[in-house]
């Protein structure tokens, strides 16, 4: 079946911005970012200025109003919008998310009270929850991968890299908006209003940005899927019965309460310490660039180490930063160590938003998020909160030890506290997640700084090319798909080429009771699961292996035969046949579909051979299976390729061959093309 040529030659990958569905998202997403910070800048300053008269003390709870007005939701709302994330169009949920965004932020400089800009921001937010799961559930569709830790980088990095943009924006904003005052008085243009239509404006680009992006996968609305409340109990049980996602929600709450202990008492810390404002500025800087570090150069020095070691390993040491940063009360020093703990903190967090990405399936991805989006703002409020309130209560206690003079006070106290739960998370998910059983970690950690790669073992990823070829009976896919692989063969690729049913021993086995036409009885689901078990004997002893080892395979038919003849033509529950094979798969799926349409009666008339048992049902169950496969290419056009069979046939090979050459990893000249061998008989 397989014939040895070379291998598909392995280059230097592009860069993830190189892929243009990626790139168009992480555009809309940055000009979002970049909105969303304006926002809180703008919205934080006018609430101060609304009510600037009332004094400080009611200055302070409106600016904590919008706070409120901004966790809230999510509060509420949180494990509703993961549910929509994945039941639903996650373009147009992004799409129409965006465009109530700019309606609101809009309306607040329109309307200008203080009580409009609480209310439109808990609008806002409550929006926001619907956008961030889906965003964050359809990155992992667009990318591959391998390169899912690269786009996660980029993603982090304009989430809180536009923040700095944000506030240079706003002040040159505000010294233009001065400027124009003092040379046109009569032009009373505030800088909030200004950035606030700034930040609807962005909303407005993103909804365009999104409204275009058609590679984002259609939702999983089907007929007869589960209720949202069933949907949303799902997500969570998923979350609480999986072991590494369990591991990593606990990991990343755990690094998210100690990061709010840090945020509730970062001020007082400082101020014990005689540091002023440019202090704290400092301290809360350094621990954005400690981020940054971690997330880029702390990944990459580890690079040898496996992710979900490094997780619970960097969350521990984040805890152990913490208590130093507790105990020792040096300036200089503590801004050294926030940037450790920073760095902790944004390895943990990538490898975590990858891990979701790469270990959750799609159809509970949008759940996943928003669940862990929802949990990670409860703690945040509740432990900024009570970090504030114990360190209060617990007071100053200086004490002597021999010329030394020490104090601890509530800061102190909060922080260490906040160090011992990281620990013990960070050690909890270690113990949940180790892929490296009996392995001591230092001897990976050792190997890891010397350079040594580790490679998980389960995640292999395939390399070849799969191609699939699906029509119904006398399509000629049989001819295409050969026609194909001596083309590819002719390139110099190393191809496979097969078919189902019955490529491997127990597959002919399986295929001779489907076609035999004596087995008239055979219940319908019976026959979706031999065509299932043949399948996944022919996935697992014949394709994947020649896509590890970087060979083209061509299959003449795959799933999507199951959906159109035993979903569509025998009349079960299509959602359900697809479980069955995703399951049989392992979740296998073509990087291309060829499907060769051709009218039932036009194909059932091309066959000399008496026919099967499937080929002797009814033309009405032809007409079926044939509205399914078209139906399934209509949904997902990037990933398949319609041709009209009834074109003669040169003019059908050289339609495939433009398209494969497309998504082949080597471009291959257009000169080459004509050169298909023989062409046989039509054969199907
Ligand atoms: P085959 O002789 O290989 O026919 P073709 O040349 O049309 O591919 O027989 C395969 C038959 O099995 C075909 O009639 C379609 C049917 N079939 C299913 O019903 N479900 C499936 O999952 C597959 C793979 C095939």
């Amino acid at each position: 079946m397989s014939s040895p040529g070379r291998a598909v030659p392995r280059r230097k990958p592009p860069h993830v911005l190189a892929n243009a569905p990626f790139r168009r998202l992480w555009t809309a997403m940055s000009v979002c970012s970049l909105g969303d910070w304006l926002n809180i800048i703008a919205l934080t300053a006018l609430a101060g200025n609304l009510t600037r008269d009332a004094g400080f003390q009611t200055q302070s709870l409106a600016i904590g109003g919008v706070f409120i007005a901004k966790m809230l939701p999510a509060i509420l709302l949180g494990p509703l919008a993961g549910a929509v994330a994945d039941r639903f169009d996650r373009r147009l949920t992004m799409f129409l998310a965006d465009l109530l965004r700019f309606a609101l932020v809009l309306s607040i400089p329109v309307i200008g009270s203080y009580q409009w800009i609480v209310i439109a921001t808990f609008l806002v937010e409550c929006v926001n929850l619907f956008w961030v799961p889906a965003k964050d559930a359809t990155v992992p569709n667009l990318v591959p991968k391998d390169r899912l830790e690269e786009a996660n980088q980029l993603n982090l990095l304009v989430t809180y890299g536009t923040a700095p943009v944000a506030a240079v924006l706003f002040a040159v904003l505000s010294v233009a908006m001065d400027f124009v005052g003092s040379a046109a008085p009569s032009f009373s243009g505030q800088p909030t209003d200004i950035a606030l239509v700034v930040n609807a404006l962005a909303y407005l680009v993103s909804a365009v940005l999104i409204f275009t992006l058609r590679d984002i996968p259609k939702g999983h609305a089907r007929q007869g899927a589960p209720s949202v409340l069933r949907q949303i109990v799902e997500g969570w049980r998923f979350v609480g019965a999986n072991q590494v996602v369990r591991g990593l929600v606990i990991g990343m709450l755990g690094a998210f309460a100690a990061g709010g202990a840090v945020v509730g008492v970062a001020k007082a810390y400082v101020e014990a310490q005689q540091g002023g404002d440019a202090a704290y500025g400092t301290v809360f800087g350094a621990v954005f660039v400690g981020m940054a570090f971690g997330m880029f150069f702390g990944l990459r020095l580890l690079s040898g180490l496996s992710r979900r070691r490094l997780f619970g390993l960097a969350i521990v040491s984040a805890g152990l930063v913490l208590a130093a940063i507790a105990l020792i009360h040096n300036l200089v020093i503590v801004v050294m160590l926030t940037v450790l703990l920073g760095a902790c903190a944004g390895i943990a967090w990538i490898i975590g938003y990858t891990t979701i990405g790469l270990e959750v399936e799609d159809g509970l991805r949008g759940r996943t998020f928003a669940f862990l989006q929802s949990l990670a703002r409860v703690v945040l409020l509740l432990v900024v909160a009570f970090a504030a309130s114990l360190a209060g209560l617990f007071g100053s206690h200086p004490f002597t030890i021999g010329a030394m003079s020490y104090t601890f006070d509530g800061s102190h106290l909060v922080l260490l506290i906040g160090s011992v739960v990281a620990v013990v998370v960070g050690a909890l998910a270690l113990k949940q997640m180790d892929d490296r059983r009996g392995i001591p970690i230092s001897v990976d950690l050792i190997a890891a700084l010397r350079g040594v790669r580790f490679e998980p073992e389960q995640d292999e990823q395939p390399r070849g090319m799969f191609v699939a070829f699906e029509g119904g009976e006398g399509s000629g896919k049989t001819t295409q798909s050969r026609l194909l692989a001596i083309w590819l063969r002719d390139q110099g690729f190393d191809v496979v080429q097969t078919r189902e049913p019955g490529s491997t021993k127990v597959g002919m086995r399986l295929r001779a009771i489907l076609l035999d036409s004596t087995h008239q009885g055979l219940s319908a689901r019976s026959e979706t699961l031999l065509y299932a078990a043949d399948r996944a004997e022919h996935v697992e002893k014949v394709i994947r292996p020649a896509l590890y080892r970087g060979a083209m395979v061509v299959c003449d038919r795959y799933v999507d035969s199951s959906l159109a003849y035993q979903g569509a033509g025998r009349d079960l529950d299509k959602d359900e046949v697809a479980k069955v094979n995703a399951w049989a798969t392992g979740g296998l799926v073509p990087d291309l579909t060829v499907l060769i349409d051709v009218p039932p009666s036009v194909g059932l008339r091309r066959h000399a051979s008496p026919a099967d048992r499937i080929e002797s049902e009814p033309m009405d169950f032809h007409e079926r299976v044939r509205r399914e496969f078209r139906a399934l290419a209509a949904a997902n056009p990037d990933r398949y390729l319609v041709v009209d069979g009834t074109l003669p046939q040169g003019e059908v090979t050289r339609l495939i061959q433009d398209r494969v050459r497309e998504i082949l990893p080597d471009p291959v000249p257009t000169d080459a093309e004509a050169n298909t061998g023989t062409i046989p008989a039509i054969k199907d």
